[in-house]
């Protein structure tokens, strides 16, 4: 039978198509901002917005609705420290969003907290500095180790170390063991490259990293790295292994799913949001082809679970 064949109706495509977008699979994102009083758009993306932990509820709601699989907050705290004291705190802006955001959804959607110091240190670094100014692996675990329990205890259901700090699963995982929390899964960032694409998002999170996070990201003309890490996630309890950004990184995604035997999600980053978004607005794309496309070839390479910023919009209307 030819292509063309094959193309002519919805449920041809479907049928012998090897990937499809199911609303399951797909996570969103979510960014509260503490102090925040309803949604404030993000001047760095357009089309997404700073929540009150109220207004983040809302749309963990709606995304519910919509049949999304996860949701993913990102906050940003009232002040930020040099050890990032306010991630762990059962006060602070991340774990009230995680309770607000539980108790809205239930378990209908996994509640995934983001594991990581950025946010949340004057530097903007993602673990403890040292003395000489460098991030210390054995003490930025120790903290990721604390922020896990506290989100945990909040209502996570899973919890996504995205530090790329030596052994941070396998600290998660005792940490989470040893308070209880066996059935907390971890999302493992496996291969997390050192990307020009991540700029929109540090201005949504109003990240104050100066310098760069290239001597803990992977390089990326380098996808055997990325294998390695990705095989040491698994040895060290992951559940889900992740590669970030996901449509430069399509091989990266390919290569992991096919080497090995737990789920790969992708992370579609805001400067590929922004990518498109921009180019829809100029006109020279049309958005909601572009979109699904983008999706489809992420779904493709091997990803089972995809966290984008237009996942609850997809699963409503397309994005048309
Ligand atoms: C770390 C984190 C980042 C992103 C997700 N988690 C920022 C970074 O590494 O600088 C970027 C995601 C995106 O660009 O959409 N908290």
């Amino acid at each position: 039978m030819s292509a063309g064949r094959l193309g002519r109706t919805a449920a041809f495509r479907s049928l012998a198509g090897d990937a499809g977008l199911e609303p399951a699979g797909l996570v969103q994102p979510i960014f509260i901002r503490h102090g925040a009083d309803g949604p404030r758009p993000i001047e760095s993306m357009p089309g997404q917005f700073q929540h009150s932990v109220a207004s983040a509820a809302r749309f963990a709601a709606e995304a519910a609705e919509a049949g999304i699989g996860a949701v993913m907050p990102f906050a940003i705290p009232s002040e930020k420290d040099e050890l990032g004291t306010e991630a762990s705190d059962p006060e602070g802006i991340m774990q009230r969003a995680l309770r607000a955001i539980a108790e809205e959804v239930g378990d209908t959607v996994v509640v995934i907290g983001d594991v990581n110091l950025d946010e949340y240190t004057t530097h903007g670094h993602t673990g403890v500095l040292d003395a000489a100014g460098e991030v210390d692996n054995d003490a930025s675990i120790a903290s990721f180790a604390r922020v896990a329990v506290a989100q945990a205890d909040a209502g996570a259901a899973m919890v996504a170390p995205s530090g790329m700090m030596d052994g941070q699963v396998a600290a998660i995982r005792d940490a989470l063991d040893g308070a209880g929390h066996e059935e907390v899964g971890i999302m493992a960032y496996a291969a997390k490259f050192a990307s020009g694409f991540y700029g929109p998002f540090r201005g949504a999170v109003e990240s104050s990293l100066t310098g760069n996070r290239r001597s803990y990201q992977q390089y990326p003309g380098n996808s055997r790295e990325a294998l390695i890490e990705a095989a040491l996630d698994v040895e060290e309890g992951a559940d889900i292994v992740m590669v970030k950004p996901a449509l430069p990184y399509l091989d990266v995604i390919d290569a992991i799913s096919s080497r090995n035997e737990l789920p790969v999600a992708a992370y579609q980053v805001s400067g590929e949001y922004v990518m498109v978004e921009a180019a829809a607005r100029e006109g020279v794309v049309d958005r909601a082809a572009a979109i699904e496309e983008t999706l489809l070839a992420i779904r493709r390479a091997g990803a089972t679970t995809i966290i984008t910023y237009w996942a609850t919009e997809f699963a409503t209307s397309g994005c048309r």
